[in-house]
């Protein structure tokens, strides 16, 4: 069992940086409710432990999304932070800190970092070949082409793989590839990028990987890794990027992954300046302070080879752990926008309470990367059996009775056997905690609760309570209850803060975490109110049907770049809208185009001249059966220079997507021409 209390203990606790563009959901919740249990722990046991967190707020994703939403990027993501710490708020998440990678001890650091790496020769300089956007004047990221397969040909493929056949390939190897920004055929462009040249590392991580940093199964998916070679790390972006410029180098700039785990540096560097705490005892190389990073498994290479090969280099110390968690599912599935059961954080607290799901994923989580399931039948059925039935049950069946003999709790512990397995659990759960084993710390919780209610249920206070004989067995049989109870709630006080602050309240004294249990006799506590209110299923059912409603609709999940799958962009002006000019026109001819998957080439009659337009409506149409329709077209936007030709316009359809987009019909009083508003 590990020692818990030998000394206080110093520990900088972190759970990923969420990406400021887009909401926190309940996969994200997985994380920072383990991190903030564990820190809550450790608070308790009285160790000094701080927990910080931050926004990424860095890369061409939240550059561009910026500017959909028509916004610059830094009110961007002070916009998300905002929304992003409600919602943490929200699950009581306790962070000390929680910071921005976009900020300027980010920036500080990651020069620093930059810089000694340099200086060390661990930054190699080379050409690249890419995809670039020449309509946007962009480097492209593999994962923003699309194309046809140059192996099996399917259409409507990444830049890197094809999730068909399985072949590896370049952007620029696709047939038909598009920048899916702009739908541009992207040309292939040279560039200078910078390398850390990680394989200089590799003894050092082999025997990093294998020194108790890891779980088991982690050092084992990265000995593979490690046996296969590594590469070298590309850690700079062309302009224009949002992020950081490299030192020396205009118009490069660190990747977002660079700066991001130098974010929880920053994060605390912050709380340091704020609080005067002294920053380099936790960082210098050799700190004997505990560094905790609490992760999911798609993001172990960044922080469990990358991360300790540059922080060793540039002289900092090394992560004490790197603690991998699994995925969420919800009922057995990945979650599903369709299916309701992508939920975000803030839908979830609409309509339920934190501490129920606080507790389900207690229940749940264990020290592996096991992915854990949120089953909403189990979780209503678990939570209220659990919590209201057994741990609550316990103070509103005997708290009366204390009462009503004046508020004391006895110094007689009338059942030893009971009590002694009250004891003996106190410490076996701390250790559960401690290494992370959250659901057997929960089984032994319920187990011991399970035991005080059948010794109530035994004793049963209410029918000895009806002889005034019996009144001293019944403040005993009750005092009893009561300590159990206090004790139920000091081990649950990491995962239910609120309940436990109203458990406080109730027992008249602080749930504190001793190296011993200790009985509480001689003591008044004051009036129980209900602590806890069962789950309702018709909420749960109302949260799945709201979080389908904002969800897209089926079909245009499956729809192919005509309906976006992100929220709605913020509002603009009407004067913006009133650029936009839209007109009627009569599609004079539909043609397919050879080679396309999605386009129909349109020649649309404006009444005083014709436009040749693209169209992605191939799904839904036979070009003959549009020849002679009427159609909204955006007449104003400028002419774009596509694979196939130049298109001049665009047309506006509307429905879910696939078989199903409208246009106009004919009408008598539609003109050519005329102004749509
Ligand atoms: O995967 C992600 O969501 C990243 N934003 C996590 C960054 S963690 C850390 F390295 F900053
Ligand atoms: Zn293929």
């Amino acid at each position: 069992m590990t020692e818990l209390m030998s000394k206080t203990r110093n520990i900088l606790v972190t759970s990923a940086l969420p990406y400021a563009n887009g909401s926190i959901h309940l996969g994200h919740m997985v994380e920072t409710i383990q991190t903030d249990i564990w820190v809550r722990f450790q608070k308790m046991r009285g160790h000094t432990c701080y927990y910080v967190c931050a926004d990424d707020a860095h890369g061409t994703a939240i550059m561009l999304s910026a500017e959909k939403n028509g916004i610059s990027p830094e009110e961007q993501i002070a916009r998300i932070k905002a929304e992003h710490e409600a919602d943490f708020q929200g699950f009581h998440i306790g962070f000390d800190n929680y910071h921005s990678t976009h900020s300027p001890e980010n920036q500080h650091y990651s020069n620093l970092i930059y810089t000694r790496v340099h200086e060390n020769g661990h930054i190699a300089e080379r050409e690249i070949t890419q995809a670039f956007d020449p309509e946007k004047q962009l480097f492209l990221a593999e994962r923003y082409v699309k194309g046809t397969c140059p192996k099996c040909k399917s259409p409507d493929q990444y830049g890197d793989n094809c999730e068909v056949c399985g072949a590896t390939y370049s952007p620029m190897e696709m047939i038909n590839p598009i920048s899916v920004y702009t739908g541009a055929t992207p040309v292939a462009k040279e560039s200078t990028h910078f390398f850390f040249t990680l394989p200089d590392f590799t003894d050092f991580l082999k025997s990093w990987t294998r020194a108790g940093h890891l779980q088991d199964e982690v050092a084992n998916k990265l000995a593979e890794w490690l046996d296969g070679g590594l590469k070298e790390w590309d850690i700079s972006r062309d302009a224009p990027y949002f992020g950081f410029e490299i030192p020396g180098q205009p118009g490069k700039y660190f990747y977002v992954w660079l700066d991001a785990p130098i974010g929880y540096m920053a994060s605390f560097k912050n709380l340091c300046d704020r609080e005067g705490l002294d920053f380099d005892a936790y960082w210098q190389a050799d700190s004997e302070h505990e560094l905790y990073h609490f992760i999911g498994k798609d993001i172990v290479n960044f922080h469990a080879l990358f991360w300790p090969a540059m922080l060793s280099d540039a002289g900092f110390r090394t992560p004490t752990k790197v603690c991998v968690h699994g995925f969420l599912t919800v009922d057995g599935k990945k979650m599903s926008k369709s299916r309701g059961t992508f939920i975000n954080a803030r839908t979830y607290l609409q309509h339920l309470n934190p501490e129920y799901l606080r507790y389900y994923y207690a229940a749940k989580l264990t020290a592996s990367v096991d992915d854990i399931d949120l089953n909403l039948e189990d979780f209503v059925q678990r939570v209220n059996s659990d919590l209201v039935g057994k741990v609550v049950n316990i103070a509103s069946r005997t708290a009366k009775f204390i009462q009503k003999a004046g508020g004391k709790l006895s110094a007689n512990i009338a059942d030893e056997t009971l009590w002694q397995k009250f004891v003996a659990g106190h410490n076996v759960i701390a250790s559960y905690f401690e290494e992370r084993e959250y659901s057997k710390a929960m089984r032994e919780v319920m187990a011991l609760a399970d035991a005080a209610n059948e010794y109530i249920a035994d004793k049963a206070p209410w029918t000895l309570a009806k002889d005034p004989d019996n009144a001293n067995e019944v403040v005993e049989v009750c005092s009893l209850g009561i300590n159990c109870f206090r004790l139920l709630m000091t081990w649950l006080k990491p995962v239910l803060p609120a309940t436990s602050k109203a458990a406080e309240a109730f027992l008249n004294c602080e749930l504190s975490w001793q190296d011993e249990a200790q009985w509480l006799g001689e003591h008044s506590i004051n009036k129980f109110k209900a602590l806890m209110t069962r789950v309702e299923s018709d909420k749960v059912n109302a949260m799945v049907e709201a979080s389908k409603e904002e969800a897209p609709k089926p079909e245009a999940e499956k729809s192919d770049g005509w309906l976006s799958k992100e929220p709605l962009a913020t509002e603009i002006e009407y004067a913006d809208f009133a650029k936009v000019d839209l007109r009627i026109a009569r599609i004079a001819n539909a043609e397919h185009v050879e080679g396309a998957d999605k386009l129909l080439r349109l020649t649309l009659d404006l009444g005083s001249e014709t436009r040749n337009v693209f169209a992605g409506i191939k799904s839904a149409y036979q070009p003959e059966d549009l020849i002679g329709k009427h159609t909204v077209m955006v007449a104003n936007l400028k002419a774009r220079k596509m694979k196939f030709g130049m298109s001049e316009g665009m047309v506006l359809a509307a429905g879910p997507g696939g078989k199903d987009l409208f246009i106009l019909e004919p009408h008598a009083g539609a003109e050519p021409g005329m102004r749509v508003m």
